[in-house]
Parts: structure tokens; sequence; C-alpha cells
């Protein structure tokens, strides 16, 4: 094959794909102090690491909320009723939509909207192998975003599906925005969402400071990820993996701290840290129950079912709208 062919695609589609990461790098790390929004973890690197922190003995979230999905699955799908388009926000684990599908009465739809058209793809392909008689209509979307539904039937009520504490990466203004969206667009219906919980800090801890240090690594790779995509020049070693329970605001937070004085460079420009400066990561916001269902009402939701584990270490809720 010529080489021309390559020469005429690449420099197309290449900075299209990185252009988006590249522009919230240098507005991130020019900000005081530095930040980088989280969405840009999940490369197929992250998406791997993530998976790996989802098995990790102190990250109880994953299995707690799957325990909970399966224990309770025929009363939630009671609840949640026949024949629903059932839609996700952000398209995670096919065992835990799994989980839920196998238990809902003949539901009609499965919505997954996620920024990643290439994992929604073949993550919609995998479930229509294994369920032929479901409708999977995948939307690439950022989903704290307005979006378009897919056309659904006016008779289908809509289910939405929002598992993982993912809304613990949103502050509360956010949380609170998100939804009240959410209730708009499921009007008639309800919302299905899982809530890491308020508890011991040293617990906290150790699930974002874990033993095998894939939490540091998973971190890290958004530097990583930088030197792979953008060509910029951070030595992983010069920084160290930061993160702590905030118990005043209720969240952990996570940091990438600069071990030295250091310089570097990034997509054309130079970025400076001090010896201790840190670039803000994450937030992983926790609630009590009685919280979380004060703000989903505040949001015009109402409240029903809350289920927890026996340790009270995770919730599901059930909100309807
Ligand atoms: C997927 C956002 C819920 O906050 O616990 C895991 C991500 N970060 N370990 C979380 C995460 C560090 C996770 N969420």
């Amino acid at each position: 094959m010529s080489n021309a062919h390559l020469l005429a695609v690449a420099p197309q589609s290449a900075p299209e794909i990185h252009g988006e990461f590249a522009r919230a790098l240098i507005e991130g790390l020019s900000a005081t102090p530095k930040t980088l929004p989280c969405k840009y973890f999940y490369d197929a690197e992250g998406s791997a690491l993530f998976d790996r922190i989802c098995a990790l003995p102190e990250y109880y979230p994953t299995r707690t909320e799957l325990g909970l999905l399966a224990r309770h699955g025929a009363e939630i799908a009671r609840l949640l009723g026949e024949e629903v388009a059932l839609i996700e926000f952000g398209a995670g684990s096919l065992t835990k939509v799994g989980l839920l599908l196998d238990a809902l009465a003949h539901p009609r739809a499965y919505v997954p909207i996620d920024i990643s058209g290439d994992y929604l793809g073949a993550m919609a392909a995998r479930l229509r192998a294994q369920r032929p008689a479901l409708s999977v209509l995948p939307v690439v979307a950022d989903f704290t975003k307005p979006l378009a539904l897919p056309l659904l039937p006016e008779d289908v009520r809509r289910i939405g599906f929002f598992p993982g504490s993912t809304i613990g990466n949103m502050d509360g203004a956010e949380a609170l925005a998100f939804l009240r969206k959410a209730a708009a667009m499921l009007k008639g219906g309800g919302l299905l969402i899982g809530v890491d919980l308020v508890k011991d800090p040293a617990i906290l801890h150790a699930a974002y400071n874990d033993a095998a240090r894939v939490t540091e690594a998973f971190n890290k790779n958004l530097l990583a990820r930088a030197n792979r995509e953008l060509g910029a020049e951070f030595d992983l070693d010069a920084f160290a993996h930061y993160a702590f329970y905030n118990p005043h605001a209720r969240r952990i937070e996570m940091h990438l701290m600069s071990l030295v004085p250091q310089r570097v460079r990034v997509a054309g420009h130079e970025i400076a840290f001090a010896q201790g400066e840190t670039i803000h990561t994450e937030v992983s916001h926790k609630y009590t129950v009685e919280d979380f269902r004060a703000l989903a009402q505040q949001a015009g939701f109402t409240p029903r079912q809350t289920w927890c584990d026996a340790d009270k270490l995770f919730s599901i809720h059930w909100l309807e709208c």
C-alpha cells in the first residue's frame, strides 16, 4: 500500500481526536490551583486500570453494588415496571446492566449514553449478540450536557440507570443540576442510582490507596496519556499519587503532587510546578442516605426505596419522577 494514502488521512483525523484533551490539559494546568477533568482517565489504558480497581480487595463499591442488584433484583424489577426503556448514564459494565436486564420483565429497549463511541459500539455488539430480542440504541454523548434521546414509543416508561456512584464525581451543584435534567428526561418513570456512603475514613482511605498501587497507576495514567498522545514529557516518578478523605466536604480528593520543582513541556507549552504543588484530578463525594434522598427530592424526584448492604457501605436508590 502507498504511503500517500496514510499521509492524506492521518493529519486530518489525529488532531481532531486529541485536540479536546490537549485544550483541557493546557487550560487545567495553567489554572491556579491546577486541575484536570476526571473524564480523561478513561482511555483504553485507563478503562483497563479501572476494571482492575473494581476487583481490588480494598475497593468495595463495585462488588457491594453488584451484591445489592443481585439480592434485590426481583423487588427492583417489580418497582421499575414491565416493558420499560432502560437508559444508562455512562455505559459502564455489562455485568451490572446484565443483572438488571435479567431481572426486568420484557425490557423494550436499552439506551446506553457514553462519550466513548468505540466503547459503546463494542458493548452494544456484545449485548445484541447475547440478547437478540432487546433493542439496543446507543447514544454517543456527554450525559452532563443537553442531549437528544432516540425516538421511543409514547407508551414506554423511561427508567434511568446510573450505577457505580459516578454521581460522586460531581460537586453538590453539579449533582443537583444533573438530577434535575434527569428528572425532566425520565418524567413518568424514574431513576435507579448507586451512591457511595459516608463511613469510617480508614475504609475510604484504603479504597483509594490500595496496596497493589493500581489506583496510583490509574491516577498517573493522565500524565502517561499526555505523554502518549501529545508527546508531553512528564516524568511519572516525579509525581506522587495523593488521595485523602476530606470529612468536612465529605469527599475523597485525588491529586498528583509534584515531588520536585520542575518545568514540563506539554503540547507546545511549558508548565511550571513548585515542589508540593498538586493537580487536582478527581473528587468522589460520599453521601448519607438521608442527604442523598433530600438532594433527589430537591431535584424533583420522589425518593422511594433505598437498599443498603449490612455494613452500610453502599446504597441504591429508587427515585420516581
Ligand atoms: C467510577 C468515579 C465512581 O470515584 O470511586 C476509583 C473512580 N477513582 N478509584 C470512584 C475511582 C479512584 C470511581 N468512580
